[in-house]
């Protein structure tokens, strides 16, 4: 999972794909490699490390032709190594894929194709892609066909992309869901693919993006684009401006937009080298979390500010449930005056997007100055919040520079869950099954997320109807009460209108006075374990006049019959249910933002990093 770069035409494809590479280097990766047909061979180079080890290696041992595609890896199934490095080649050593995601349904596949003689080379999800369009292929199906029965076996959300020493005017690619887009690049009598835009824009700035459920055939003079199912397809292209910033907007209007919707890819990179699903562990070397420090710690203080205190809270229902270690969430604006009892088996996590909060920091010197063991949940790398802990995990979301945070604060909350399960599995507070099952739930993630974007059409429709609200209550229980926060701010501090997250339970000791015909009352509704509290919370509201909307899990009969307007996610075990409601309410947000003209990715008096106290 990172990068994907490909080639077709009269150059050598190997500088343009290692020069791509280099552009999207800033997301981070583990190992390299690049697959380019010279003559009528595939050659590979590949290994882990960063692209200066695969130049050295094809300065070792050049490799010239075309097409090519190029990859790197954050690890998620296998270690970081050469083996399992992209590209991975077929039995037959005649086709050769690149791929972002992860194939849900690996384990399966692999055991179908291990029962029918295929021999695995690397350890990898990415590898039964290659194994199964060869074994269409057998069957008498061409390069595409055997790629597009391949793409609709395979479970999950994917940029995908194939060549084929038999069929050496072509390369085949796909985007399934979200999992970080495929964007092609039109030249002149050549083409490029990448997964970013950043990584093309030297060579030309036309460019069509691949809509998921879609694949292209792409040959040195044209691109043919088709649905998975064979429909075809007239792309829309884009031309790209060459300022950086819209480079980086890419297809949507406002970074918030994009943001949203790249949380699929950034959920993927949080998983991408510290979970491993064939043991089902969890690793996270940056954090310093020996099974020693483990089994002494006492008690976890969360502090943060805003968006990253909310998903604190959602962190200390999962590291409680999980690890059985009591969890205080204080913002950090408090922190130092609440005098908090801390001793050195005492952690304090914080949490902070750009890591230079001057609240959350203040939070930690206090922490520091009391003897606590200093942890960070931090995505600008090398900022103060990381530099001072004794131990970080980076969010691995890349900048956000929408004000209003969106794709880091659900990384954290993935951050916190697999915190949760290291913690138990290294304080023996948790059995093998039960560790298993957590860490096997983290591969639905990506998915669940990609299924619920593409919600955005009713989304936008039910924003349109409530653009002119004056006011809206947000309720929720038990681990969905922190997204009533969440969701009441991020529609307040873009569209300036006044919203209210609460817990539902208390409505009843006053705001259920609030209720009109006036007052939306938005309800997160999801199938977890407070969903039939939920539900007569709803029936409260409808009883006094409210108008309801619901978060509400698909096929959920009950709630349908309720709501006045339902924005529906897909069902996900309830700890990760979280990650899945959020969205909807950042698109709603969002739309409503956008539907009434206003700056949504610098709303008025906000900074992206609040410096002062
Ligand atoms: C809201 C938002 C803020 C930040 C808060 C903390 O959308 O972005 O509430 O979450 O200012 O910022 P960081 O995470 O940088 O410490």
């Amino acid at each position: 999972m990172c990068g994907i770069v490909g080639y077709i035409g009269p150059q050598d494809a190997t500088p343009i794909i290692l020069n791509g590479l280099k552009r999207l280097e800033y997301r981070g990766y583990d190992s390299a490699g690049l697959a380019v047909l010279n003559g009528d061979r595939i050659e590979i180079r590949r290994d882990a490390g960063k692209l200066s080890r695969l130049a050295e290696l094809v300065n070792g041992s050049p490799i010239s032709g075309s097409p090519g595609i190029g990859h790197t890896r954050w690890a998620t199934h296998g270690a970081p190594s050469a083996r399992n490095a992209h590209p991975h080649l077929g039995a037959s050593g005649r086709v050769v894929v690149v791929h972002n995601g992860i194939v849900e349904n690996f384990l399966e596949l692999k055991d179908e194709l291990t029962a029918e003689g295929t021999q695995f080379n690397s350890d990898t999800d990415t590898e039964t892609i290659v194994h199964l369009v060869e074994h269409h292929q057998a069957a008498g199906l061409d390069l595409t066909e055997a790629a597009r029965r391949t793409f609709n076996q395979i479970l999950g959300a994917h940029g995908i992309v194939l060549l084929s020493a038999d069929e050496p005017d072509k390369i085949v690619c796909a985007r399934i869901g979200n999992a970080g887009g495929v964007v092609i690049g039109l030249g002149e009598n050549e083409n490029f693919i990448a997964s970013d835009i950043p990584a093309i824009l030297e060579h030309t700035r036309k460019v069509i993006f691949l809509e998921s459920r879609q694949m292209a055939v792409i040959t040195k003079e044209a691109v043919r684009i088709e649905t998975l199912e064979g429909l075809p397809v007239q792309p829309e292209v884009h031309t790209i401006a060459w300022d950086a910033v819209s480079a980086e907007k890419g297809e949507y209007r406002h970074f918030m937009q994009k943001e949203i919707h790249e949380q699929v890819r950034a959920l993927t990179d949080t998983l991408a080298g510290r979970v491993d699903f064939n043991d089902g562990r969890i690793r996270l070397p940056e954090l310093n979390l020996t099974p020693e420090l483990a089994k002494r710690i006492r008690r976890i203080y969360i502090t943060a500010c805003g968006t990253a205190a909310y998903a604190g809270m959602v962190g200390k229902t999962l590291i409680e449930k999980i690890a059985r270690v009591p969890v205080e969430v204080v913002i950090g604006s408090e922190f130092r005056y609440s005098d908090p009892i801390i001793d050195e088996d005492t952690v304090v996590l914080a949490i902070s997007q750009s890591g230079e909060t001057a609240d959350t920091l203040a939070a930690m010197e206090e922490g520091r100055k009391k003897g606590a063991v200093l942890w960070s949940i931090v995505n600008a790398i090398g900022s103060q919040a990381m530099r001072m802990a004794d131990g970080y995990i980076s969010m691995q979301t890349g900048p956000e520079i929408g004000v209003a945070s969106t794709k880091a604060f659900t990384a954290p909350l993935v951050d916190q869950y697999m915190l949760a399960i290291l913690l138990a599995d290294l304080r023996g507070t948790i059995d093998d099954a039960t560790r298993r099952a957590l860490v096997a739930d983290l591969r639905l993630v990506p998915d669940l997320v990609s299924r619920t974007l593409n919600s955005e059409p009713e989304i936008e429709r039910v924003a349109l109807k409530l653009k002119d609200i004056h006011s809206c209550l947000y309720l929720g229980r038990g681990i969905n009460m922190p997204i009533a926060y969440e969701g009441a701010l991020k529609l307040k501090e873009i569209s300036y209108i006044h919203a209210e997250g609460y817990p539902a339970g208390e409505m009843k000791h006053g705001p259920i006075a609030l209720i009109d015909e006036d007052m939306p009352v938005l309800c997160l509704t999801p199938k977890d374990p407070w969903h039939e509290k939920m539900i007569s919370q709803i029936q409260q509201a409808k009883a006094r006049g409210g108008v309801v909307i619901a978060v509400a899990t698909e096929g959920d009969e009950l709630v349908e019959g309720l709501a006045d307007h339902i924005l529906w996610v897909p069902e996900t075990p309830w700890m990760l249910s979280p990650v899945v409601t959020v969205i909807p309410l950042q698109i709603l947000a969002y739309h409503i933002a956008a539907i009434r003209g206003l700056d949504v990715d610098q709303p008025r008096n906000l900074a992206k990093s609040v410096t002062v106290e």
